[in-house]
Protein backbone atom coordinates (compact mmCIF):
# COMPACT_ATOMS: atom_id res chain seq x y z
CA UNK A 1 0.00 0.00 0.00
CA UNK A 2 1.00 3.50 -0.73
CA UNK A 3 1.43 5.22 2.44
CA UNK A 4 -0.05 8.65 2.96
CA UNK A 5 2.93 11.47 3.05
CA UNK A 6 3.08 14.74 1.42
CA UNK A 7 5.45 14.35 -1.16
CA UNK A 8 6.63 10.95 -2.49
CA UNK A 9 9.61 9.57 -3.82
CA UNK A 10 8.60 8.61 -7.50
CA UNK A 11 11.08 6.56 -10.13
CA UNK A 12 10.52 6.31 -13.78
CA UNK A 13 12.11 2.79 -15.36
CA UNK A 14 12.35 3.61 -19.18
CA UNK A 15 12.76 7.16 -18.08
CA UNK A 16 14.30 7.70 -21.78
CA UNK A 17 12.08 5.91 -23.55
CA UNK A 18 8.87 7.20 -25.56
CA UNK A 19 6.48 6.69 -22.43
CA UNK A 20 8.67 7.22 -20.03
CA UNK A 21 9.65 10.73 -21.09
CA UNK A 22 5.46 11.64 -21.43
CA UNK A 23 5.26 9.83 -18.08
CA UNK A 24 7.51 12.53 -16.61
CA UNK A 25 5.89 15.06 -18.76
CA UNK A 26 2.65 13.96 -17.27
CA UNK A 27 3.95 13.86 -13.78
CA UNK A 28 5.24 17.27 -14.18
CA UNK A 29 1.78 18.85 -15.89
CA UNK A 30 -0.45 17.36 -13.24
CA UNK A 31 1.89 18.69 -10.08
CA UNK A 32 2.03 15.14 -9.21
CA UNK A 33 3.32 15.61 -4.94
CA UNK A 34 6.82 14.73 -5.84
CA UNK A 35 9.38 14.76 -2.97
CA UNK A 36 12.74 13.06 -5.40
CA UNK A 37 12.33 11.60 -9.20
CA UNK A 38 14.71 8.93 -9.73
CA UNK A 39 15.26 8.47 -13.73
CA UNK A 40 16.14 4.69 -14.62
CA UNK A 41 17.12 3.04 -17.45
CA UNK A 42 19.68 0.54 -19.30
CA UNK A 43 23.56 1.41 -18.90
CA UNK A 44 23.78 3.18 -22.54
CA UNK A 45 21.90 5.70 -21.13
CA UNK A 46 22.79 5.78 -17.56
CA UNK A 47 24.13 9.20 -16.80
CA UNK A 48 22.08 11.34 -18.87
CA UNK A 49 20.59 14.27 -17.64
CA UNK A 50 16.58 14.57 -17.93
CA UNK A 51 14.71 18.10 -16.81
CA UNK A 52 11.75 17.93 -14.23
CA UNK A 53 10.14 21.01 -12.89
CA UNK A 54 12.90 23.29 -14.77
CA UNK A 55 16.14 21.11 -13.18
CA UNK A 56 18.14 18.56 -14.38
CA UNK A 57 17.91 15.15 -12.97
CA UNK A 58 20.45 12.14 -13.75
CA UNK A 59 19.47 9.14 -15.37
CA UNK A 60 20.72 6.05 -13.17
CA UNK A 61 20.84 2.30 -14.25
CA UNK A 62 18.25 -0.13 -12.86
CA UNK A 63 19.44 -2.09 -10.49
CA UNK A 64 18.24 -4.79 -7.32
CA UNK A 65 18.89 -2.09 -5.30
CA UNK A 66 17.43 0.93 -7.22
CA UNK A 67 14.42 1.28 -5.12
CA UNK A 68 15.51 1.82 -1.66
CA UNK A 69 13.33 4.51 -0.27
CA UNK A 70 11.23 4.79 -3.50
CA UNK A 71 6.94 5.35 -2.75
CA UNK A 72 6.19 4.87 -6.41
CA UNK A 73 7.63 3.23 -9.59
CA UNK A 74 6.03 3.57 -13.16
CA UNK A 75 7.67 0.78 -14.91
CA UNK A 76 8.23 1.16 -19.06
CA UNK A 77 10.96 -0.40 -19.77
CA UNK A 78 9.84 -4.14 -21.58
CA UNK A 79 7.97 -6.78 -20.32
CA UNK A 80 11.40 -8.51 -19.19
CA UNK A 81 12.56 -5.54 -17.25
CA UNK A 82 9.24 -5.84 -15.26
CA UNK A 83 9.19 -9.69 -14.56
CA UNK A 84 12.46 -8.94 -13.57
CA UNK A 85 12.37 -6.20 -11.26
CA UNK A 86 8.73 -5.22 -10.67
CA UNK A 87 8.40 -8.08 -7.66
CA UNK A 88 11.99 -6.59 -6.55
CA UNK A 89 10.33 -3.48 -6.13
CA UNK A 90 6.75 -4.43 -4.22
CA UNK A 91 9.46 -6.68 -2.13
CA UNK A 92 11.23 -3.25 -1.30
CA UNK A 93 7.32 -1.48 -0.32
CA UNK A 94 7.30 0.02 -3.77
CA UNK A 95 3.88 0.25 -5.26
CA UNK A 96 4.56 -0.52 -9.18
CA UNK A 97 2.47 0.10 -11.68
CA UNK A 98 3.37 -1.63 -14.67
CA UNK A 99 3.30 -0.44 -18.19
CA UNK A 100 4.01 -3.64 -20.20
CA UNK A 101 2.28 -6.79 -21.34
CA UNK A 102 4.40 -8.49 -18.19
CA UNK A 103 1.56 -8.73 -15.06
CA UNK A 104 -1.88 -7.74 -16.78
CA UNK A 105 -3.69 -10.66 -17.13
CA UNK A 106 -2.33 -12.26 -13.91
CA UNK A 107 -5.12 -12.67 -11.56
CA UNK A 108 -3.39 -11.24 -9.00
CA UNK A 109 -2.77 -8.31 -10.14
CA UNK A 110 -5.36 -5.43 -11.35
CA UNK A 111 -5.91 -3.88 -14.33
CA UNK A 112 -7.23 -0.47 -14.41
CA UNK A 113 -8.64 2.56 -16.27
CA UNK A 114 -9.09 5.11 -14.02
CA UNK A 115 -12.63 6.05 -15.52
CA UNK A 116 -13.85 2.32 -15.94
CA UNK A 117 -12.68 -0.08 -13.01
CA UNK A 118 -11.16 2.27 -10.38
CA UNK A 119 -12.69 -0.47 -7.77
CA UNK A 120 -10.36 -2.81 -8.98
CA UNK A 121 -7.11 -0.79 -7.50
CA UNK A 122 -8.43 -2.37 -3.77
CA UNK A 123 -6.51 -5.00 -2.18
CA UNK A 124 -3.93 -4.94 -4.72
CA UNK A 125 -0.17 -6.83 -3.55
CA UNK A 126 2.36 -4.12 -5.01
CA UNK A 127 2.24 -3.97 -8.59
CA UNK A 128 -0.69 -2.83 -10.83
CA UNK A 129 -1.19 -2.93 -14.56
CA UNK A 130 -1.72 -0.25 -17.06
CA UNK A 131 -3.40 -1.86 -19.73
CA UNK A 132 -2.44 -2.16 -23.75
CA UNK A 133 -2.45 1.53 -25.36
CA UNK A 134 -5.17 0.03 -27.86
CA UNK A 135 -6.98 -1.59 -25.05
CA UNK A 136 -7.26 1.86 -22.47
CA UNK A 137 -8.72 3.98 -25.07
CA UNK A 138 -11.64 1.44 -26.57
CA UNK A 139 -12.95 0.33 -23.01
CA UNK A 140 -13.08 4.11 -22.05
CA UNK A 141 -15.65 5.10 -24.88
CA UNK A 142 -17.39 1.11 -24.41
CA UNK A 143 -17.79 1.06 -20.58
CA UNK A 144 -20.49 3.95 -20.34
CA UNK A 145 -22.46 2.27 -23.37
CA UNK A 146 -21.82 -1.52 -22.02
CA UNK A 147 -23.39 -0.13 -18.70
CA UNK A 148 -26.67 1.41 -20.93
CA UNK A 149 -27.34 -1.53 -23.12
CA UNK A 150 -24.77 -4.23 -22.52
CA UNK A 151 -22.00 -4.99 -25.18
CA UNK A 152 -22.37 -8.73 -26.48
CA UNK A 153 -19.96 -8.43 -29.08
CA UNK A 154 -16.68 -6.18 -30.19
CA UNK A 155 -15.59 -6.59 -33.72
CA UNK A 156 -12.94 -4.15 -33.52
CA UNK A 157 -9.72 -3.26 -36.19
CA UNK A 158 -6.42 -0.91 -35.18
CA UNK A 159 -4.48 1.63 -36.89
CA UNK A 160 -2.13 1.78 -34.71
CA UNK A 161 0.88 4.68 -34.77
CA UNK A 162 4.65 3.38 -34.76
CA UNK A 163 5.28 5.23 -31.20
CA UNK A 164 3.10 2.58 -30.01
CA UNK A 165 6.26 0.16 -30.96
CA UNK A 166 8.99 3.07 -28.64
CA UNK A 167 11.47 5.66 -30.09
CA UNK A 168 13.49 3.21 -32.40
CA UNK A 169 10.24 2.92 -34.70
CA UNK A 170 9.80 6.52 -34.67
CA UNK A 171 12.87 7.16 -35.49
CA UNK A 172 12.66 4.38 -38.35
CA UNK A 173 9.28 5.83 -39.98
CA UNK A 174 11.62 9.19 -39.77
CA UNK A 175 14.33 7.90 -41.99
CA UNK A 176 12.58 5.85 -44.25
CA UNK A 177 10.45 8.72 -45.17
CA UNK A 178 13.87 11.06 -45.81
CA UNK A 179 15.34 7.79 -48.15
CA UNK A 180 12.23 7.45 -50.05
CA UNK A 181 12.19 11.49 -50.73
CA UNK A 182 15.34 11.21 -51.87
CA UNK A 183 14.63 8.16 -54.21
CA UNK A 184 16.72 5.91 -51.80
CA UNK A 185 15.58 2.61 -50.99
CA UNK A 186 15.14 1.88 -46.96
CA UNK A 187 16.21 -0.74 -45.38
CA UNK A 188 13.73 -2.37 -42.42
CA UNK A 189 15.15 -2.90 -39.16
CA UNK A 190 12.30 -2.19 -36.39
CA UNK A 191 9.69 -3.24 -38.77
CA UNK A 192 9.71 -6.67 -40.90
CA UNK A 193 8.68 -4.52 -43.96
CA UNK A 194 8.84 -0.74 -45.02
CA UNK A 195 6.57 1.46 -42.95
CA UNK A 196 6.59 4.84 -44.80
CA UNK A 197 3.42 4.72 -47.19
CA UNK A 198 2.60 1.41 -46.08
CA UNK A 199 0.64 -0.46 -43.51
CA UNK A 200 1.03 -3.76 -41.53
CA UNK A 201 -1.48 -6.05 -40.33
CA UNK A 202 0.65 -7.45 -37.86
CA UNK A 203 1.66 -6.15 -34.43
CA UNK A 204 3.37 -8.17 -32.00
CA UNK A 205 4.10 -12.05 -32.85
CA UNK A 206 1.82 -14.36 -34.79
CA UNK A 207 0.36 -17.54 -32.70
CA UNK A 208 -0.62 -20.93 -34.16
CA UNK A 209 -4.56 -19.27 -34.46
CA UNK A 210 -3.23 -16.54 -36.97
CA UNK A 211 -4.00 -14.11 -34.22
CA UNK A 212 -1.15 -12.25 -32.95
CA UNK A 213 -0.04 -11.51 -29.49
CA UNK A 214 -1.49 -7.70 -29.65
CA UNK A 215 -4.59 -8.49 -31.28
CA UNK A 216 -5.58 -10.82 -28.41
CA UNK A 217 -4.58 -8.73 -26.03
CA UNK A 218 -7.32 -6.19 -26.94
CA UNK A 219 -9.59 -9.08 -26.27
CA UNK A 220 -8.37 -10.49 -23.23
CA UNK A 221 -7.60 -7.16 -21.63
CA UNK A 222 -11.13 -5.56 -22.55
CA UNK A 223 -13.48 -8.20 -20.72
CA UNK A 224 -10.76 -8.38 -17.56
CA UNK A 225 -11.64 -4.43 -17.22
CA UNK A 226 -15.05 -4.31 -17.77
CA UNK A 227 -15.34 -7.66 -15.25
CA UNK A 228 -17.11 -9.30 -17.94
CA UNK A 229 -16.42 -12.65 -19.59
CA UNK A 230 -19.17 -12.92 -21.59
CA UNK A 231 -18.53 -10.48 -23.86
CA UNK A 232 -16.72 -11.74 -27.24
CA UNK A 233 -14.09 -9.76 -29.56
CA UNK A 234 -12.02 -10.07 -32.49
CA UNK A 235 -9.66 -7.54 -33.05
CA UNK A 236 -7.04 -6.96 -36.15
CA UNK A 237 -4.34 -4.48 -35.62
CA UNK A 238 -2.84 -2.94 -37.89
CA UNK A 239 0.56 -0.38 -37.95
CA UNK A 240 0.48 2.64 -39.97
CA UNK A 241 2.82 5.37 -40.53
CA UNK A 242 1.56 8.09 -38.57
CA UNK A 243 4.09 9.16 -35.17
CA UNK A 244 1.45 9.74 -32.89
CA UNK A 245 -2.51 8.69 -32.08
CA UNK A 246 -3.72 5.48 -32.49
CA UNK A 247 -7.52 5.23 -34.16
CA UNK A 248 -9.79 2.54 -33.67
CA UNK A 249 -12.91 0.93 -36.00
CA UNK A 250 -15.08 -0.48 -33.48
CA UNK A 251 -18.51 -2.32 -34.34
CA UNK A 252 -20.47 -3.48 -31.53
CA UNK A 253 -23.51 -5.69 -31.17
CA UNK A 254 -25.47 -4.42 -27.68
CA UNK A 255 -28.50 -6.44 -25.94
CA UNK A 256 -30.32 -3.57 -25.84
CA UNK A 257 -31.35 -1.56 -28.88
CA UNK A 258 -28.96 2.08 -28.85
CA UNK A 259 -29.67 4.38 -30.92
CA UNK A 260 -26.78 6.91 -32.68
CA UNK A 261 -28.46 10.02 -30.93
CA UNK A 262 -28.46 7.90 -27.67
CA UNK A 263 -24.58 6.55 -27.89
CA UNK A 264 -23.84 10.43 -28.55
CA UNK A 265 -25.78 11.94 -25.71
CA UNK A 266 -24.22 9.43 -23.09
CA UNK A 267 -20.62 9.32 -24.28
CA UNK A 268 -21.12 13.30 -24.23
CA UNK A 269 -21.02 12.91 -20.24
CA UNK A 270 -18.94 9.85 -19.96
CA UNK A 271 -15.50 10.92 -18.05
CA UNK A 272 -12.45 11.11 -20.20
CA UNK A 273 -14.34 10.97 -23.66
CA UNK A 274 -14.76 13.88 -25.95
CA UNK A 275 -17.26 13.33 -28.61
CA UNK A 276 -16.23 14.95 -32.18
CA UNK A 277 -18.92 13.86 -34.49
CA UNK A 278 -20.48 15.87 -37.06
CA UNK A 279 -20.02 14.72 -40.41
CA UNK A 280 -21.94 17.15 -42.24
CA UNK A 281 -18.93 19.65 -40.88
CA UNK A 282 -16.44 17.79 -41.53
CA UNK A 283 -15.75 16.77 -37.78
CA UNK A 284 -14.21 13.66 -37.00
CA UNK A 285 -11.31 12.67 -34.96
CA UNK A 286 -7.82 12.45 -36.60
CA UNK A 287 -4.72 11.33 -34.96
CA UNK A 288 -3.32 15.10 -35.77
CA UNK A 289 -6.23 16.07 -33.15
CA UNK A 290 -5.06 13.92 -30.52
CA UNK A 291 -1.55 14.41 -29.98
CA UNK A 292 -0.68 15.69 -26.15
CA UNK A 293 -4.52 15.67 -25.70
CA UNK A 294 -6.32 13.56 -22.43
CA UNK A 295 -9.28 12.86 -24.18
CA UNK A 296 -10.72 9.75 -26.19
CA UNK A 297 -11.86 11.19 -28.96
CA UNK A 298 -15.08 9.20 -30.48
CA UNK A 299 -16.60 10.19 -33.76
CA UNK A 300 -18.28 8.58 -36.42
CA UNK A 301 -21.21 7.29 -34.33
CA UNK A 302 -23.71 5.18 -36.50
CA UNK A 303 -26.20 2.72 -36.60
CA UNK A 304 -24.93 -0.60 -38.22
CA UNK A 305 -27.80 -0.96 -40.85
CA UNK A 306 -26.89 -4.63 -41.07
CA UNK A 307 -27.96 -5.99 -37.60
CA UNK A 308 -30.90 -5.05 -35.36
CA UNK A 309 -28.93 -4.03 -32.49
CA UNK A 310 -25.59 -2.42 -34.00
CA UNK A 311 -23.35 0.74 -34.01
CA UNK A 312 -20.11 1.79 -35.53
CA UNK A 313 -17.71 4.23 -33.80
CA UNK A 314 -14.38 5.49 -35.29
CA UNK A 315 -11.96 5.61 -31.43
CA UNK A 316 -9.01 8.20 -31.41
CA UNK A 317 -6.17 8.73 -28.92
CA UNK A 318 -2.90 9.90 -28.35
CA UNK A 319 -1.23 6.72 -27.50
CA UNK A 320 1.56 7.19 -25.29
CA UNK A 321 -0.48 10.27 -23.28
CA UNK A 322 -4.12 7.85 -22.22
CA UNK A 323 -2.73 4.90 -24.05
CA UNK A 324 0.39 4.72 -21.25
CA UNK A 325 1.67 7.86 -19.51
CA UNK A 326 -1.57 9.51 -18.58
CA UNK A 327 -3.01 6.08 -17.59
CA UNK A 328 -0.74 5.33 -15.02
CA UNK A 329 -0.25 8.78 -13.47
CA UNK A 330 -4.06 8.87 -13.26
CA UNK A 331 -3.77 5.13 -11.42
CA UNK A 332 -0.78 7.16 -9.18
CA UNK A 333 -3.70 9.69 -8.52
CA UNK A 334 -6.24 7.40 -7.11
CA UNK A 335 -3.88 5.81 -5.04
CA UNK A 336 -2.77 9.13 -3.33
CA UNK A 337 -6.88 9.22 -2.55
N1 LIG B 1 4.58 3.30 -26.78
C1 LIG B 1 3.33 3.08 -26.40
O1 LIG B 1 2.35 3.65 -26.92
C2 LIG B 1 3.06 2.10 -25.31
C3 LIG B 1 1.78 2.01 -24.82
C4 LIG B 1 1.52 1.12 -23.81
C5 LIG B 1 2.53 0.35 -23.32
N2 LIG B 1 3.79 0.44 -23.81
C6 LIG B 1 4.84 -0.39 -23.21
O2 LIG B 1 5.77 0.45 -22.56
C7 LIG B 1 7.06 -0.13 -22.61
C8 LIG B 1 8.09 0.85 -23.17
O3 LIG B 1 7.66 1.35 -24.38
P1 LIG B 1 8.33 2.59 -25.12
O4 LIG B 1 7.47 2.81 -26.29
O5 LIG B 1 8.59 3.72 -24.19
O6 LIG B 1 9.75 1.96 -25.57
P2 LIG B 1 11.13 2.68 -25.92
O7 LIG B 1 10.91 4.05 -26.46
O8 LIG B 1 11.89 1.71 -26.73
O9 LIG B 1 11.86 2.86 -24.49
C9 LIG B 1 12.31 1.76 -23.75
C10 LIG B 1 12.82 2.22 -22.41
O10 LIG B 1 13.18 1.08 -21.62
C11 LIG B 1 14.52 1.21 -21.20
N3 LIG B 1 15.16 -0.10 -21.08
C12 LIG B 1 15.29 -1.03 -22.05
N4 LIG B 1 15.95 -2.11 -21.57
C13 LIG B 1 16.24 -1.83 -20.27
C14 LIG B 1 16.91 -2.53 -19.24
N5 LIG B 1 17.42 -3.76 -19.45
N6 LIG B 1 17.04 -1.95 -18.03
C15 LIG B 1 16.52 -0.72 -17.82
N7 LIG B 1 15.88 0.01 -18.75
C16 LIG B 1 15.73 -0.56 -19.97
C17 LIG B 1 15.20 2.05 -22.26
O11 LIG B 1 16.37 2.60 -21.73
P3 LIG B 1 17.65 2.98 -22.68
O12 LIG B 1 17.27 4.28 -23.34
O13 LIG B 1 18.74 3.09 -21.69
O14 LIG B 1 17.80 1.86 -23.66
C18 LIG B 1 14.10 3.08 -22.51
O15 LIG B 1 14.10 4.04 -21.48
C19 LIG B 1 6.88 -1.43 -23.38
O16 LIG B 1 6.62 -2.47 -22.44
C20 LIG B 1 5.65 -1.18 -24.20
O17 LIG B 1 4.97 -2.36 -24.55
C21 LIG B 1 4.08 1.32 -24.79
Amino acid sequence: MLKKKSLYQVAVVGATGAVGAEMIQVLEERKFPIERLLPLASARTAGETLEFHGRPVVVEELTATSFEGVDLALFSAGSDVSKQFAPIAANAGTVVIDNSAAWRMDPSVPLVVPEVNPHALAGHRGIIANPNCSTIQMVVALKPLHDKARIRRIVVTTFQSVSGTGKEAMDELLEQCRSLLGFKEPTPQVYPYQIAFNCLPHIDEFLPSGYTKEELKLSNETRKILGDDSVRVTATTVRVPVFVGHSESVNIETEQKLSANEARAILSTSPGVLVYDDPGHRIYPMPLDVVGKDEVYVGRIREDESTPNGLNLWIVADNLRKGAALNAVQIAELLLR
